[in-house]
């Protein structure tokens, strides 16, 4: 299936980053349906033809798919050949990402500090400056440190070229096709080389990196462009996605300074609530059925939103606005699905929220931060990405302070 929304629009901006009230430009496909949503009738057709969804119930029932109301399932998997499988693969390939991040955000928070202060303390430019410090963070994650130094250029490439908000707009179709063409033939190249290796009895034990999750999460048979694409897919969820969680969360607080400061975990929780990164699914009913008292057929194309789940006014107090205290009493979980629901919840989640936990708690503590934005709205493509806003840090001196 296309996608809903194609390109990190930089032309599409919406206007105000606060309450979807004023996103209600036509031309932007969040405002659009932002502008469409009436909570009485929170399933509904859009002037598009979409079929809407915005109804946590109905959300849920799409997204985990237990009774296979729909034909797809996650999107992470999804290849230009269809579905990357069988299902126990996925699993395995989730299961070992997790292992692998989870270990080296271990192994290496002790380089917290010293990243954020050669990344950020001169002043920074984001979105990009949280996507490349995720990249720099997570660098021997994606790509062993003694695989080729060209494969890790083409990386380099790959994150500026195709990640970083808007960063497509920035090149010529052609220029980003021939592009696509070359880094995808190095990934192939560099995937076909360690098939090799296993089809010569050399295990590599331990996987080294993400690149060796997929390989070894699937047999022998796999092609190696889908697990090029997998591979991908790992890549725009570390890097672009943490990257965008994390510009979100300072972005509320540096535009929220005179609130009092609240625990950082619900900072993240609530910057991901307003602005879900993993903002649109797209997805084919399998039969004819009601859906929140809609009818649809297979015909129909599904548009999930968790934008408007997480902001539906029926299910959340003061639903545009920053609350990080609201996470301190329960919170109804099946209104909030930054991380999608089912069995196909995102493998990535805990340990997504733990470094991006680790790392607003570091900029809060040690530094003061302050956020120049002009008040533009997200820019709106396949992710929801910040706009882009500057930010100046200024060291805290804990010594000084404590009296
Ligand atoms: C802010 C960061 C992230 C967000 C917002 C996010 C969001 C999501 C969402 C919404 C899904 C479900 C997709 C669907 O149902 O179509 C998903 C699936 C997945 N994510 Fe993430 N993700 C993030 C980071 C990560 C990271 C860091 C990893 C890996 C280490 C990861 C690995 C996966 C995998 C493997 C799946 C597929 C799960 C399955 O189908 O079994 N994600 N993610």
């Amino acid at each position: 299936m296309e996608p809903l929304v194609t390109g990190t629009g930089d032309g599409e901006r919406a206007r105000t980053l606060h309450g979807h009230a004023g996103l209600g430009r036509p031309s932007d496909p969040l405002g659009r349906l932002a502008a469409e949503f009436d909570d009485a009738q929170d399933v509904w057709r859009s002037a598009t033809g979409l079929v809407c969804v915005a109804n946590p119930d109905a959300a849920r029932a799409v997204m985990g798919n237990r009774h296979a109301v729909v034909t797809e399932t996650s999107d992470f998997y999804r290849t230009r050949h269809g579905v990357f499988g069988p299902r126990g693969a996925q699993i395995e390939i989730g299961r070992a990402s997790r292992a692998l991040m989870s270990r080296h955000l271990h192994e290496h928070r002790s380089r917290l500090p010293q990243l954020v202060a050669h990344h950020l303390a001169s002043g920074s430019v984001w979105p990009d400056a949280g996507n490349l410090l995720v990249f720099a963070h997570l660098r021997d994650v994606l790509l062993h440190p003694g695989a080729p130094p060209a494969l890790h250029e083409v990386l380099e490439h790959i994150v500026t070229r195709a990640v970083l908000a808007g960063a497509r707009q920035r090149h010529t179709a052609v220029s980003r096709l021939r592009f696509r063409r070359r880094a995808f033939a190095a990934l192939h190249d560099e995937v076909a080389a360690r098939q090799g290796e296993r089809g010569r009895g050399g295990g590599v034990g331990e996987p080294r990196d993400l690149l060796d999750v997929v390989l070894d999460g699937c047999g022998p048979a796999a092609r190696a462009a889908d697990l090029v694409e997998v591979y991908l897919s790992f890549l725009f969820a570390t890097v672009g996605s943490i990257g965008f969680a994390l510009g979100w969360s300072v972005l509320v607080l540096g535009t929220h300074a005179e609130q009092p400061p609240a625990r950082t975990d619900w900072v993240v929780r609530e910057a991901l609530r307003l602005w879900p990164v993993a903002w649109l699914f797209a997805r084919t009913p399998s039969r004819e059925q009601e859906l929140g008292g809609m009818r649809v057929t297979p015909k129909d194309r599904l548009a999930v939103c968790t934008y408007l789940v997480h902001r539906h006014p029926a299910h959340w107090e003061k639903p545009d606005a920053f609350i990080p205290q609201r996470w301190a009493d329960a919170v109804p979980d099946g209104e909030y699905l930054p991380f999608g629901y089912g069995p196909h919840t995102c493998a990535g989640a805990v340990v997504t929220m733990r470094l991006l936990t680790d790392l607003v708690a570091l900029l809060t503590r040690d530094w003061q931060v302050s956020v120049t934005h002009d008040g533009a709205g997200p820019q709106i493509g396949p992710a929801l990405a910040p706009p882009r806003f500057t930010v100046a840090l200024s060291r805290r001196d804990h010594d000084l302070g404590g009296g």
